[in-house]
């Protein structure tokens, strides 16, 4: 058997009896020979049949397949810009669209840290956006390598490939804590010193290089690493009344009722519990439970703070009608039961 049946009898092997994993990892092994060979096109086809991340061919020198070509959904976004108003956001971008003073600054690298769900990622999606650049992920689990030197070996590559290709992109280490930082892990000689690398590649970095980094845990991250950041973004609030826009507006997408007093109601009461998150997961649960949007609410009230009883609803600040609303009984069996408790 030669190379190719040798490869198309294992194709073969994979597609009848392994998992649809197994199968995309071996045509993403395919296509990194490929990519190897010099074949380009045929390897970005391959890759493609993937899913929606397209592996970017890495120069033609170096070859690697560290960085992905993040393939945002602008769709979803293009017409919410939810950042667009932000003070940072507008700093960040002038800076960066007329890149005056990046040479002082050397590079523009960034960490933006906060509770999950509060628009991080979203943060730089819209900002490649408009500023009409790529933003390349940096893929952790390609980098970090358990094998011994891999890692440092790794990290230089993607130097080179940064230096040499992609100075124009906007980099991005998303979940960054999942790479470097995870003081559960015992802390080894092998980890120690993909934190040293790590730092090094930070040090290391082509002049005008823009990198963000993300994380929900800020205080898993190595102090070394933090410090290597010159510019620090907490992103921890949700704006309630963009919460409250946008949850109106997808809402109303599927056809259900919004009671915007109560919805401000809940809002008050959960505003540091929301993110931006639970708008997609509180319009499926009405959907699929076919519950009331206020319903949902309580709902997710109650979760987090036990069954709330008439009388623990009506000091939470809600009308005997909202009461007999969200609890789904009659105006006056809420009154008298609470006249009951009087
Ligand atoms: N300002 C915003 N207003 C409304 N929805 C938002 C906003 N920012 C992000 N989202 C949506 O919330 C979800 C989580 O955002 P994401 O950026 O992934 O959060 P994070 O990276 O902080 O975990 C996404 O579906 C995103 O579209
Ligand atoms: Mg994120």
């Amino acid at each position: 058997m030669d190379i190719l049946d040798e490869r198309v009898m294992k194709l073969a092997r994979v597609a009848v009896s392994g998992t649809k994993d197994e199968l995309r990892k071996y045509i993403l092994e395919l296509s990194k020979e490929e990519e190897e060979k010099g074949n380009k096109e045929f390897a970005k086809s391959l890759n493609m049949l993937t899913g929606n991340t397209s592996i970017v061919s890495l120069g033609s020198k170096e070859k690697s397949f560290l960085v992905v070509r993040n393939e945002f959904n602008f769709v979803k976004h293009s017409n919410q810009e939810f950042w667009h108003n932000d003070k940072r956001f507008t700093y960040i971008y002038d800076f960066l669209k007329y890149k005056k003073n990046l040479d002082l600054i050397k590079v523009f690298n960034c960490f933006i840290y906060g509770r999950p769900g509060t628009g991080k990622t979203t943060f730089v999606e819209e900002l490649s956006n408009k500023l009409n650049k790529n933003v390349l992920n940096i893929s952790a689990a390609s980098l970090v390598s358990s094998k011994l030197g891999e890692t440092q070996k790794n990290i230089k590559k993607l130097q080179i490939d940064i230096e040499n290709n992609y100075h124009d992109s906007i980099f991005l280490i998303d979940e960054i804590d999942s790479i470097i930082g995870n003081r559960d892990l015992e802390i080894n000689d092998e980890y120690k010193r993909m934190i040293g690398s790590f730092n090094i590649f930070l040090d290391s970095l082509p002049k005008r290089t823009i990198l963000f980094g993300i994380s929900n845990k800020i205080n898993f991250i190595d102090k070394a690493t933090l410090r290597r950041f010159n510019v620090k973004i907490g992103i921890d609030e949700i704006d309630e009344e963009q919460f409250k826009k946008s949850l109106k507006n997808e809402i109303e997408k599927v056809g259900s009722t919004f009671d915007d007093v109560l919805v401000e109601k809940f809002l008050r009461l959960l505003c540091k519990n929301l993110s931006y998150s639970n708008i997609q997961e509180f319009v499926s649960n009405s959907l699929i439970f076919n519950k009331s949007l206020n319903k949902v609410f309580l709902d997710f009230y109650e979760q987090l703070y036990g069954v709330q009883k008439y009388d623990d609803l009506k000091n939470l600040g809600f009308t005997i009608k909202e009461i007999s609303n969200l609890k789904d009984v009659s105006f006056s069996t809420v009154q008298r039961a609470l006249k009951g408790n009087l």
